[in-house]
């Protein structure tokens, strides 16, 4: 039977598996500047004039994939990662921007109502549990202006990337198939390299032994090991109809949703590895003023414009 684990403990594991992934993550992130895939091309093209000079927040910005790009379309940017090394790994690569260390469930460093555009991208999010990502969400609503937008990615439940097993990942983390194997110059080519591969396989197969007692599968969502980085990190999964209704809740209407290659999805959409949702904060109703309202955060549009440079 698996252990049955309150969602709080799991949150507090999941936060320095984050920040202390080894260096490999770091780099692989460092590479993935300047690139998005479709979809992000077609939302960033779709809500340019909208969100063009507006106040923007880059949660988990990593090493600042999606910086350069924001950047373009404000000089009021600010981005935060909860990794130190990813804080100091994008400011390598972006000197000049403003990047704080920030944990995107706890925002108080921000004032209400402050930004026209809050972006998490890559399923970031999805390293939080379910109540650390409901934080998330609350936190993000708060600090958006009302009619602002939050666009973000987030793992698909039952997508390509849901219940994956170390056997069907290859040495570079691709899927494979035990068919694979069958064509003989593959198979002597898996045993050519498997001394060197086999420290790789003892840690991808005792990573995921070690986090499936995690699994939990609630139907609208679930959390599971999710094969990149060795099976190092626990992942929220999660459907179109979920995301919906959680926004919807919390005040955030989603505009659309759509697949990395850009088109609509919904819970069938079981082909797809994450999907993007673009959501817009309700004008009305407001909900309640938080106690953080009226002591904490500081002005963000006018500090992240001091760093415009
Ligand atoms: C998958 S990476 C994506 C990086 C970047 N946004 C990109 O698109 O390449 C997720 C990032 O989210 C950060 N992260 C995870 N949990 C976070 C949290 N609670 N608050 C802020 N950042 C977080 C991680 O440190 C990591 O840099």
């Amino acid at each position: 039977m698996r252990d049955a684990r309150p969602a709080a403990i799991l949150a507090t594991e999941l936060r320095p598996s984050t920040a202390t992934l080894p260096s490999v993550p770091v780099e692989a992130y460092r590479h993935n500047k300047n690139w998005l895939d479709a979809a992000e091309r077609l939302l960033v093209n779709m809500i340019a004039d909208e969100v063009r000079g507006e106040p923007i927040l880059d949660l988990g910005v990593g090493a600042g994939r999606t910086a350069w790009i924001l950047r373009i379309l404000s000089a009021n940017y600010v981005a935060v990662d909860i990794s130190p090394e990813m804080v100091k790994t994008c400011r390598e690569e972006y000197p000049g921007i403003d990047v704080r260390q920030c944990d995107a469930r706890e925002l108080s460093m921000f004032g209400s109502c402050s930004f026209g555009l809050v972006v998490f991208s890559f399923n970031g999010i999805d390293v939080l549990d379910h109540d650390g990502r409901l934080l998330a969400f609350s936190e993000i609503h708060r600090v958006l202006k009302p009619g602002g937008l939050f666009l973000y990615s987030t793992t698909t439940k039952g997508g390509p990337n849901y219940d994956r097993r170390p056997w069907n990942i290859s040495s570079e983390g691709k899927h494979i198939s035990l068919r694979g194997h069958k064509r003989p110059t593959r198979f002597l080519r898996f045993l050519m390299h498997l001394p060197q591969l086999l420290p790789r396989y003892r840690r991808t197969y005792s990573n995921w032994w070690e986090r499936r007692r995690y699994e939990e599968d609630h139907i609208s969502w679930a959390i599971g090991p999710l094969h990149a980085h060795e099976f190092g990190v626990l992942c929220h999964f999660t459907l179109p109809s979920t995301e919906y209704q959680v926004l919807d809740e919390i005040g955030l209407s989603v505009i659309t949703m759509l697949d990395s290659d850009g088109h609509p999805v919904n819970d069938g959409a079981s082909a797809t590895k994450w999907f993007h949702v673009l959501a817009r904060k309700r004008v009305n109703p407001e909900p309640p003023a938080s106690p953080r309202d009226e002591t904490a955060g500081s002005d963000v549009t006018s500090s992240a414009a001091l760093d415009s440079g």
